[in-house]
């Protein structure tokens, strides 16, 4: 009985010893611990043995079956482990591998001016407002003291979808609005697109101005003077000069266009500022009375300065750009050199 006992453990070790995979371990442990198993045939063996050694016996056949287990469940074990390691293995993510380089974008010539001049003017305590490109003739020219027969009308080639609605052809539009809807003090900005039949190396059919307006006790063109002359320098760099220049807009009494000394030749002459050393950028005035009546505003009290800037041509003159229409075509080499 021992011997036997010893013959099932070291035949059973050595194929367990030899296994290579978990289904052959599956088959073992059918040919000694399953129903029909060389050990569990042994059990059932001892009811033919004397009553007095069953019990010696039966604690010999279990210890076998004990360690016949613990042999398959620490080979079961250490199967898996394999199995995991090499699946671990086969699955490995090479994490050094370089990737495609991204294409980085940048912001738009037209965009960097536009915040340069936004920020310059949030600086001075403006609120930064908005209103539709899609404009009624009422807002856009008749509250601004253009009524429909005006010849200043020329000046702005309009885009009429109806009589009576248009693309807007300028942002003062939105100092209509904001007149109409606020008290005085007022002091904002409207950056945005505008609109008009003109397409050229100067001008193009979209393109986007800048609206400023205050109003407020007070207010004379030295308020106008003093802080658009602190703007430019922000904008074209601290060492230019600026000047006023009579010029006519319906909405602002007196009227003005300001220059700046041309930052290219330091005033001398040269191409850029067409031999004059001095660079036109933008209309402004003293808001015609009649203007802030329309709105609501008593002008015997209150007064205001408008002011409305191309942001194209700033960033023309800033950044050097000879077309306007390079600044719509959207070559990626040469949106490229303004990151
Ligand atoms: N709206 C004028 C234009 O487009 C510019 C301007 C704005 C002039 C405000 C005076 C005051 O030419």
């Amino acid at each position: 009985m021992l011997e036997k006992i010893e013959n099932i453990l070291s035949s059973a070790s050595s194929k367990i010893k030899a296994v290579k995979d978990l289904a052959q371990l599956g088959d073992i442990r059918v040919k000694y611990l399953g129903k029909n198993g060389e050990i569990t045939a042994l059990l059932k063996s001892l009811k033919n043995y004397p009553s007095q050694e069953r019990p010696t016996a039966g604690k010999y056949i279990n210890e076998l079956r004990q360690k016949v287990e613990k042999l398959i469940l620490d080979t079961e074990n250490e199967l898996s482990r394999i199995q995991k390691e090499r699946k671990l293995k086969e699955e490995e993510i090479d994490v050094t591998l370089s990737k495609a380089s991204l294409m980085r974008g940048g912001l738009h010539p037209i965009t960097l001016a536009k915040n340069e001049l936004v920020n310059a003017f949030i600086g001075l305590g403006y609120d930064v407002q908005e209103g539709p490109e899609i404009e009624t003739d009422f807002y856009n020219f008749q509250q601004l003291n253009v009524p429909k027969d005006h010849p200043a009308r020329d000046m702005q080639d309009t885009f009429y979808i109806t009589d009576h609605i248009l693309l807007r052809t300028q942002t003062s539009s939105v100092q209509a609005r904001t007149m109409e809807v606020s008290k005085p003090p007022i002091r904002m900005i409207c950056p945005g697109k505008v609109y008009r039949s003109d397409d050229d190396a100067t001008h193009s059919p979209m393109f986007h101005q800048m609206e400023g307006l205050v109003v407020d006790k007070g207010i004379d063109i030295c308020d106008l003077k003093g802080s658009l002359d602190e703007i430019a320098k922000s904008f074209f760099g601290k060492g230019i000069r600026t000047r006023l220049r009579p010029s006519y807009f319906p909405f602002t009494e007196p009227s003005v266009e300001l220059d700046v000394s041309c930052f290219n030749c330091n005033g001398n002459g040269c191409r850029l500022c067409k031999g004059t050393g001095w660079i036109e950028v933008l209309g402004a005035g003293i808001v015609n009375p009649v203007v802030l009546e329309y709105s609501g505003i008593d002008s015997k009290v209150y007064s205001g300065f408008a002011f409305g800037v191309g942001i194209e041509r700033c960033a023309m003159l800033k950044y050097g750009i000879p077309d306007m229409r390079f600044l719509f075509e959207n070559d990626i080499r040469f949106l490229r050199q303004y990151k």
